[in-house]
């Protein structure tokens, strides 16, 4: 049996690799894909979604969704790392924007035609998301589950010392998410970042006689090399894949119900990913929080999943 999902994103490297991965999953059935403003501006991310699509050319064409700027101006964007396009520099042309309907409106209508159906998996700010919920009060207790890329159990964080970027660029929507009524599941880096890749992963990738591989290959080496010349690291992250593998290999996590909330207001601490772990907690746990990924099965995982997207294109 297929899962649907819907894959809310801010392309982005590893959000790339994600879609490639979840595109060929036969679990899956990706109902939409739908762009939100993060690693680059709004614009770009939506281009970005059409660009991967249309290289991938899957065999079932999911309905796209157009970002627009969160409403808090943002601090930072993912630039550094995932180059000015937020695809490593490749410049993919995309002829013009066709689908133009936003993103929460996408979101709406799909959890709607589906009730209880859907997983939303949230792979960049929570902005399309909160937005789908205020426009529709009803629909939080009618998504399956969201599968939130995001935060930090105990680990620090990539965008200030204590921020996860996604919490961190829309903290508020980021609140509004957290504080609903849906079914959630938070994958946060203390587990994204124990899946660590290296250059074996890079070389493995499908070749480029596939057009996953020729995706790929264009954008993976330039990650490999940010948190190399960034980081000093021999290794790189791909975030948003280990939040699709809980998804579909929920089995290679640990994790634990948990309280969790988000601060909005610090002038340190925006963004930061608060756990209630007291003892004698008065706060109800509202969200299953993953803690722990069987690191070596994970990438081997990818791996597998990546070949057969090469084999399907
Ligand atoms: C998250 O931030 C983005 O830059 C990545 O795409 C990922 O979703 C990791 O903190
Ligand atoms: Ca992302």
């Amino acid at each position: 049996m297929t899962r649907k999902v819907i894959i809310d994103c801010d392309p982005g490297i590893d959000d790339a690799v994600a879609l490639t991965l979840a595109l060929f999953d036969p679990q899956l059935e990706v109902l939409a894909v739908t762009a939100s403003a993060g690693n680059v501006s709004a614009e770009q991310a939506s281009r970005n979604v059409q660009a991967i699509i249309e290289r991938l050319d899957p065999p079932r064409l999911p309905r796209v969704g157009t970002a627009t700027a969160a409403d808090d101006q943002p601090y930072e964007d993912g630039r550094r790392m995932n180059g000015e396009d937020g695809l490593g520099n490749a410049g993919f042309a995309v002829s013009r924007l066709h689908h133009q309907h936003l993103s929460e409106k996408v979101i709406c209508d799909a959890v709607r035609a589906a009730p209880n159906e859907i997983t939303i998996l949230c792979l960049g700010p929570l902005t399309n998301v909160a937005r789908a919920f205020q426009r529709d009060p009803d629909l939080p207790r009618m998504v399956h589950r969201l599968i939130i890329m995001g935060g930090s159990f105990t680990a620090v964080g990539n965008v200030t010392p204590v921020a996860e970027f996604n919490i961190y660029y829309d903290p508020l929507s980021a609140q509004c998410v957290f504080r609903s009524a849906a079914t959630k599941t938070l994958v946060p880096l203390d587990v994204t970042r124990q899946v660590a890749l290296t250059l074996d992963f890079v070389e493995a990738l499908p070749p480029e006689t596939t057009r996953a591989g020729l995706l790929l290959r264009r954008i993976v080496p330039f990650l490999f090399r940010s948190f190399h010349q960034t980081m000093g690291q021999e290794s790189f992250y791909l975030h948003d894949t280990v939040a699709l593998l809980a998804a579909t290999q929920p089995e290679l996590f640990e994790s634990r119900e948990m309280a969790g909330e988000v601060e909005t207001a610090g002038h340190l601490t925006r963004g930061m990913t608060v756990f209630d772990r007291r003892p004698l907690s008065p706060s109800r746990p509202n969200m299953e929080v993953m803690t722990a990924v069987r690191a070596d099965a994970a990438a081997e995982t990818l791996l597998r999943g990546l070949e057969r997207s090469g084999l399907q294109t």
